[in-house]
């Protein structure tokens, strides 16, 4: 029987009993969860809570500027590191989905220390790890864990010898909505679909260029578009566009095209373990197959992806 106000104003009380005049650091992603943390700090600390944003260049299209400019709406200290160049020379030539998360998740870590550095007399690393997280990251040892490396928990070195604070390690995601809601945060920031941590590039099949980020940029944003304006995206868990590595012949005019095909993918689940692909309308499929094509360049052909979870993970890499 949990009730999102109280949660609130105990563990405002909380923090400001443990961190006291401490400073803090957080790195914000976009996600409800490191949102949530952010919100629930800041009243607790006020400016004393720092928080890094860093553009990884894998983000959906825009996406960088318009939740900064959402977080600083928000009254937040944040700073923005647009850092998408480092982490695409990094990853070229890199097809591996294994060594991509690496590459990223250390990449991020250096990005980040060097950030907290400027921070003068930094005392604390908070994060937005949540109940599923913890669970998750106990059971690494099992074989199912190692079959894809999440980067979210336990991901900083120890040579930042910060001191960890985790408001919300006990909630589960619905809960951590309910306290987001509670707290006065935009109902469409806290609806989001999940995002993994490597963004696009678990999405770009193959060695990533900036060509292809900027097409699946594009694909993806009508995509989710889309499912916004025909009322599908609340009826959805999650839903993203993969850029599979081969090309297809089509026609345009009299001219033959040699070209992207693109997947769809749409799921419904409670907490990613298991999923179902979404019934998504015929017309709409239509509809948005035939928007891709037209507004991106470089795609001519679209594909809708009908496998469950498992064995067809809702990733492809
Ligand atoms: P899979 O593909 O394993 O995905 O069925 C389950 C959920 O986890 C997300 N996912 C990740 N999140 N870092 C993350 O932060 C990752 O490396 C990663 N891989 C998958 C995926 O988007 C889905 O929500």
């Amino acid at each position: 029987n949990f009730t999102p106000n109280a949660f609130v104003s105990e563990m405002v009380a909380e923090l400001k009993e443990k961190l006291q005049d401490d400073k803090v650091v957080l790195g914000l992603s976009g996600g409800v969860d490191s949102t949530v943390a952010a919100v629930l700090l800041h009243q607790a600390i006020g400016k004393n809570l720092y928080c890094i944003f860093v553009n990884n260049g894998l983000l959906r299209k825009n996406e960088f500027q318009n939740v900064l400019d959402q977080y600083k709406g928000m009254g937040l200290n944040v700073k923005g590191v647009d850092s998408g160049d480092r982490f695409l020379s990094e990853l070229a030539g890199v097809s591996d989905p294994e060594t991509k998360r690496k590459i990223i998740g250390r990449v991020f870590i250096e990005v980040f220390d060097d950030e907290s550095h400027l921070i003068e007399d930094v005392k604390w690393l908070a994060q937005g790890t949540i109940y599923p997280d913890v669970i998750e990251s106990v059971s690494v040892k099992g074989p199912s864990a190692t079959i894809k490396s999440h980067h979210n928990v336990g991901g900083l070195p120890d040579y930042m010898k910060l001191k960890i604070v985790e408001p919300l390690r006990m909630l589960f995601k619905d809960e951590v909505r309910r306290v987001g809601a509670s707290l006065g945060i935009d109902p469409e920031l806290l609806g989001r679909h999940p995002f993994p941590g490597p963004g696009l590039s678990i999405r770009i099949l193959g060695d990533i260029t900036p060509e292809k980020v900027r097409i699946l940029q594009e694909v993806d944003f009508v995509f989710i578009e889309g499912l916004k304006s025909w009322g599908l995206y609340d009826k959805v868990w999650q839903a993203g566009a993969i850029l599979l590595p081969v090309n297809s012949v089509g026609v345009m005019g009299d001219e033959r095209t040699y070209e992207k095909v693109i997947a769809l993918r749409a799921v419904e689940s409670t907490d990613g373990m298991t999923a179902d692909w979404v019934h998504l309308p015929y017309e709409f499929l239509m509809k948005i197959s035939n928007d891709i094509i037209n507004k991106v360049k470089g795609v001519n052909r679209v594909v809708y992806d009908i496998s469950s979870k498992p064995p067809a993970t809702i990733e492809w890499e």
